[in-house]
Order: C-alpha cells, then sequence, then structure tokens
C-alpha cells in the first residue's frame, strides 16, 4: 500500500477513558492487521483516513487486501436504507469468514453504527464492536476489548471532537481530502445526518493552513475542503470565505475545491472568494434537493426555489463558465406532480453539469419519518426518478459536446483506466479528461483540446 506517513504533532490519542490502554502497550497481542472499507461519501473515506492514522499511531499495520486482515472495520453510511441494506449483506459474508478465520476482529464504524445502535447486534451479534464518527479515538480501545467479551460500544456523539490533532494517513496521489467541518445544524426534516454526526463544529484556520503547507510537502497539488455543511464553517474568528482566501495564499496548491455547501449559506463572501482566488475552482455542488418551495418548505430547507433560482443566476453572472452540479430527492412526503414538474422544469432550466438524484427514503429519527406520511408509492418514485436522470443525462450530454473543440486546463491524475498510453485529470469544472500522455506527467496542470466526448467524459489532446 501506497501510504504517506503522517507527519503532525503526535498527540495523545486518548481522550475520553484514560483507565484503557491502547493496543500496542499489551505484551500478549498479536500482531494485528487491519482492513478498512468505506461506504457512502467523501467524508467517510477521509474517516478512514483518520482511522488509518489513529491506528497506525498506535502499532497497527493497514492493509489494502481484506485476505491478509486479522481486524475487519465497515465504514458505513446511513444516509438513505439502502446504504444500510448494502452493509448488513456485506455483515452476512464476513460473519461466513469470521467462521473460517476464528481471530478475525469485525467493526462497524461510521454513519450506520451511530444510527442503529445495538440494533445493530442484534442484526449482526458476531460484531465485534460499533464505533459512530464521534469515537475514533476508542478504535485500539475497541479492538483490545474483543477477548473481554461484550461488544464494545463507542456511540457518544461529542461537539468537542474534530480529531484536529490526528494526521491521517491518505493514500499517495494528486487530490487530498481534507474535514475543515464536521456535524450539521441545519435539520433538514429527511437527513439523518445530524443526528449520526452531530452538531456542527470547525477547525481553525491556522491548523488548516498548516495542513495544506503539509499537504504541498507531501507532493500534493490539489485539496478538497469537506464538511457536511462545508461553508458554514465558522472558527470563531474566520468564516468560509475569509478559508478560501487564506488556503489561496498557500504555495504550491494549485487548486483548492469544497463539498458540500448549503445554498443558504452561499454568502457573497464565498462567491467573492470563487470570483477572486484562482486556485478555487470555478464549480459549485449547490444541493437544490426539490424545485417545489412547498416541498421545500416541508424538508426545512431554509430557501425558497426562487431564491435557489436567484442565487445560481448571481453565481454564474460573477463567476464565468462555473460548473454546477446538485442533489435531487423525488417522492418526498407529499411530492405531488406538480411539485414533481417544479423540480424538472427547474432542473431544465439550470442546466446542472451533473446531478445525483435519489428516491427519498424515510429515515428513522428524522422530523419527516416521524411527523410526515411517506406517501409517494415505490412506483411513481421509481417513474419521476427515471425522469429526472433521462433529462440530465441529456442535458450533460449537450453540456459535454459543447465543449467539442474548446480547450480545458485539467490537472494530471494519472493513467486512464482503459488505457497505458494515455492520462486522466480533471477539468477546473470536475470534468473527467482523457487523452495521449505527450509530454506530461502526473501532477502537471496541461492544456487539453478537446476533440469528442463520451456520456461523462471528455477525450481530447494535449495543446499549448
Ligand atoms: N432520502 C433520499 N435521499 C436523501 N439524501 C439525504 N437524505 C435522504 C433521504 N432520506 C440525499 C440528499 C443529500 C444527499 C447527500 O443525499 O440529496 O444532499
Amino acid at each position: 500500500m501506497n501510504l504517506k506517513i503522517p507527519t503532525k504533532t503526535q498527540l495523545p490519542l486518548y481522550k475520553a477513558s484514560p483507565t484503557l490502554e491502547p493496543i500496542n502497550t499489551r505484551q500478549t497481542q498479536t500482531a494485528r492487521r487491519v482492513y478498512i472499507e468505506t461506504y457512502g461519501c467523501q467524508m467517510n473515506v477521509s474517516d478512514s483516513e483518520l482511522m488509518s492514522g489513529i491506528l497506525t499511531q498506535n502499532g497497527y499495520e493497514m492493509v489494502d487486501q481484506l485476505e491478509d486482515a486479522n481486524v475487519v472495520l465497515l465504514n458505513t453510511c446511513a444516509i438513505r436504507e439502502n446504504a444500510e441494506e448494502k452493509v448488513l449483506n456485506r455483515l452476512v459474508h464476513l460473519h461466513h469468514r469470521k467462521k473460517r478465520q476464528s481471530d478475525l476482529v469485525l467493526g462497524v464504524c461510521g454513519c450506520m453504527a451511530q444510527h442503529m445502535k445495538t440494533k445493530l447486534i442484534d442484526a449482526a451479534p458476531y460484531v465485534d464492536f460499533v464505533l459512530g464518527p464521534d469515537a475514533y479515538r476508542n478504535l485500539p480501545m475497541a479492538i483490545n476489548s474483543v477477548t473481554i467479551g461484550d461488544p464494545f460500544l463507542g456511540l457518544k456523539l461529542d461537539k468537542g471532537e474534530d480529531y484536529a490533532d490526528i494526521a491521517p494517513i491518505r493514500v499517495e496521489g494528486i487530490r487530498a481530502w481534507l474535514t475543515i467541518q464536521r456535524g450539521c445544524d441545519k435539520m433538514c426534516t429527511f437527513c439523518i445526518v445530524p443526528f449520526v454526526r452531530g452538531r456542527e463544529r470547525s477547525i481553525p484556520m491556522q491548523l488548516l493552513v498548516d495542513d495544506v503547507k503539509r499537504l504541498v510537502d507531501e507532493g500534493f497539488k490539489e485539496v478538497v475542503l469537506l464538511g457536511q455543511t462545508v461553508n458554514s464553517y465558522n472558527d470563531g474568528t474566520h468564516n468560509f470565505g475569509d478559508l478560501l482566501f487564506g488556503l489561496s495564499e498557500v504555495e504550491g496548491i494549485e487548486r483548492i475545491r469544497f463539498t458540500s455547501p448549503h445554498p443558504s449559506d452561499a454568502t457573497d463572501d464565498l462567491i467573492e472568494a470563487m470570483a477572486s482566488c484562482d486556485k478555487v475552482c470555478n464549480y459549485i455542488h449547490l444541493p437544490l434537493q426539490s424545485g417545489s418551495t412547498r416541498v421545500l418548505k416541508a424538508m426545512r430547507r431554509t430557501y425558497t426555489a426562487e431564491a435557489y433560482r436567484e442565487l445560481v443566476a448571481k453565481m454564474r453572472a460573477r463567476i464565468p463558465n462555473l460548473a454546477i452540479s446538485t442533489d435531487v430527492i423525488v417522492g418526498f412526503c407529499g411530492e405531488t406532480e406538480t411539485d414533481f414538474m417544479e423540480t424538472y422544469n427547474l432542473m431544465a432550466e439550470i442546466r446542472y453539469d451533473s446531478a445525483f438524484m435519489f428516491k427519498y427514503s424515510s429515515r428513522d429519527g428524522t422530523l419527516a419519518h416521524k411527523t410526515l406520511d411517506d406517501d409517494v408509492s415505490e412506483v411513481e418514485k421509481g417513474r419521476r426518478l427515471k425522469e429526472i436522470i433521462a433529462l440530465q443525462e441529456s442535458v450533460s450530454h449537450e453540456t459535454n459536446q459543447r465543449l467539442i473543440g474548446e480547450v480545458v486546463t485539467v490537472l494530471v491524475e494519472g493513467e486512464s483506466r482503459k488505457d497505458p498510453d494515455r492520462y486522466q485529470g480533471k477539468t477546473d469544472g470536475f470534468k473527467t479528461t482523457v487523452f495521449p500522455k505527450a509530454n506530461s506527467e502526473v501532477g502537471d496542470l496541461v492544456r487539453v483540446k478537446v476533440e469528442s466526448t463520451t456520456a461523462h467524459t471528455l477525450i481530447g489532446s494535449i495543446t499549448k
């Protein structure tokens, strides 16, 4: 495994329970080799890197093959029911493995762990421990406690936990994920995130500036700032706009991206930073969720369809060539055909570069689950989803087609998966681009003339 060695000051990992020791202080323990399987969003990818950092500091070896591991951690997602089903199915498979490999330790971590709590143990009694997103410091302790008996539960949410002192272990590459903010205070009625990730907290700007300097030293060219509502970042002194300006000053970082912002926090400061900092990419993921103000209100999204439309217009006017992607939910409680058509029409009007589209999935614990009827049938949800997917496919295709003949700037990330003679990378607007290597190298910013496109990829050659 090609890993980055952590370089942050190594601070004590144990905050919560000083009485239990980390595993590497135990004489009797056999070598532990840990494999982490990550589900869900980029935040989980980043959390898995954090978990690797915690474990490595405590003497564990990280492996990238399940077969080589005697500790398997599933870092899970709870956003929709099917995300949890996937993990439950995976656990059945791992149970078979556990029967054959008696020393195998199995831990479920992350959002689904926090959501299901002890119900997860009821569903899969062979799971050795369950750790929520604010309990990762307890990982060594949890693994250690397996011999003691009862499954270890780490399910306390902790607004004070930002893991700012932990050095994540990143797989080498060009793009690094950097968590700047954790938790969410928005309380959208459909969303499980505030319940599994707790309240918002931001990492102080100076630490993040230092992190980005360190990433540059490690060879990264691009940083993606992560947070559940990334643009509500506030460390008490600096807001998200300040952070973008501050990080842009770091020499050697070529590109800065961020995900996912909330439209209500897309302030003029943010727009100004995007417009005036060259390194901040002209790309924003701006979750719409619904084009119906009535549905948005039921979702408690805190903006109207009109305000969203105006925001997009303002951003497009201020930031030339802005690429926009979005998230949309169809079939939310009470969504009528008229509401749905408002979503469809707004998507057609805005013409997103890409979109993630979902059927509403009622989540236990949310306000919608408690107070609203999940009254759109599965069949109807499926039909609506299919319609917006078809719309988006055609818009994305047309948008890409229009780029034929244009020159785009691409950060070279590595070899194309399909052709070793070609490189692939992303444009400023986050479009995957494939081109013959010519004399370029991984990490270069190159100009590529677009010659053709597939549904989701630009194809071209390097030009002067
Ligand atoms: N059902 C369907 N989609 C959901 N999302 C969040 N919660 C739900 C849910 N209960 C979608 C939203 C969000 C994205 C990450 O997942 O569109 O922006």
